[in-house]
């Protein structure tokens, strides 16, 4: 059996309804516990969370206490955006970090936290850095072990790059997003040291939807979907495993975050952890197919 500890379950899921194609809603938060057991039990050993996602924080807290594992996962929470927030003073700025980390310590119920991330890129220059320095103060007291950022784009790696106070960090690419790909960028984090974990693998479940049925915002996605369902039927490998294996083998990722509402969902991207990598000419293929997709379907910010 494959190891299963380079998937991580993305947590958005639970703790509100999440994604584009989301007809299930939310889980209970009994479905919730039965979903972070399976995941643990699976040998899943990173979870993503942050206080934008609804209660997931504090039902992941009460889930891995009843559970009473011998050894955890791992838990990925967040910062939020400061800089949304236009706090005046450095003092404020502070409080507000600090008590944003006590929270998230509080309902995940952790002395200190696996890993923080700026969920707003923005925020590594804000106030000249400010809230990085605060954050390494964090580090320093061993309230936050590993710090990172989680980022949109190639800007934002770009600048990432040029700090020194990071342990990882979250992106998106999938078989419409190859914006990182080719460009060495991957590789270059990974030649760091830095742990690279790699989200919407199925773009919010875009990718795993009939091109006939897509909501106003996302009509400009029929063209590259119906050529995605072109090349399945084509190559014999469905949508799920072409965008699955499609991110999982590329060079330079740690580990892949799949969203789940169900248990049916994440063992199914457990069976697809376990199949074999696509060859280089599907990849090549795929890279060529799907090398220009607007941005306006890549970023799901643009879906309002
Ligand atoms: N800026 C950030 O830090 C940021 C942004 C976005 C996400 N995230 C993290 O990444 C996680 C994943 O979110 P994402 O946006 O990247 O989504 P994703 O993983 O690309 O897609 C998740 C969606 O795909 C569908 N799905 C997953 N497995 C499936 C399966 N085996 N069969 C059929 N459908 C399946 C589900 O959609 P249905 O609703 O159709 O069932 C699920 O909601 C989130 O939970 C969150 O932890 C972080």
């Amino acid at each position: 059996m494959m190891n299963h500890s380079k998937l991580m379950l993305g947590t958005a899921q639970l703790g509100g309804k999440y994604g584009i194609a989301n007809i299930a809603g939310m889980p209970s938060f009994q479905k919730s516990c039965e979903l972070i057991q399976y995941a643990a039990a699976s040998g899943i050993r990173y979870l993503d969370t942050a206080p934008g996602y609804g209660d997931s924080e504090r039902i992941i807290g009460n889930c891995l206490k009843r559970m009473e594992l011998n050894s955890r996962p791992n838990i990925v929470t967040k910062l939020p955006s400061i800089q949304r927030l236009g706090l005046k003073t450095e003092e404020e700025r502070k409080q507000f970090v600090y008590s944003s980390i006590a929270s998230s310590q509080k309902y995940l119920q952790l002395c200190a936290l696996d890993t923080c991330l700026l969920h707003d890129p923005g925020d590594m220059y804000y106030q000249s850095g400010g809230i990085l320095t605060i954050l390494r103060e964090l580090k320093e007291q061993k309230i936050i072990h590993k710090l990172g950022v989680s980022v949109y784009d190639l800007q934002d790696i770009e600048l990432f790059l040029d700090f020194d106070c990071f342990d990882c960090i979250q992106l998106p690419v999938n078989l419409f997003d190859q914006r990182l790909i080719g460009n060495g960028m991957l590789e270059t984090l990974s030649k760091k040291g830095i742990e690279v974990f790699a989200r919407s693998i199925y773009l919010q479940g875009l990718l795993l939807m009939d091109a006939a049925n897509l909501p106003e915002p996302l009509k400009l996605a029929k063209v590259p979907l119906e050529s995605l369902s072109e090349y399945s039927l084509e190559t014999g490998i469905s949508i799920k495993e072409l965008s699955f294996l499609f991110v999982r083998d590329l060079p330079g990722i740690s580990r892949i975050i799949v969203g789940c509402e169900t248990i049916g969902q994440l063992r199914d991207n457990l069976r697809l952890m376990e199949l074999p990598p696509l060859n280089q000419e599907r990849m090549q293929e795929i890279r060529h197919l799907f090398a220009d997709v607007p941005l306006k379907i890549i970023d799901p910010r643009m879906w309002s």
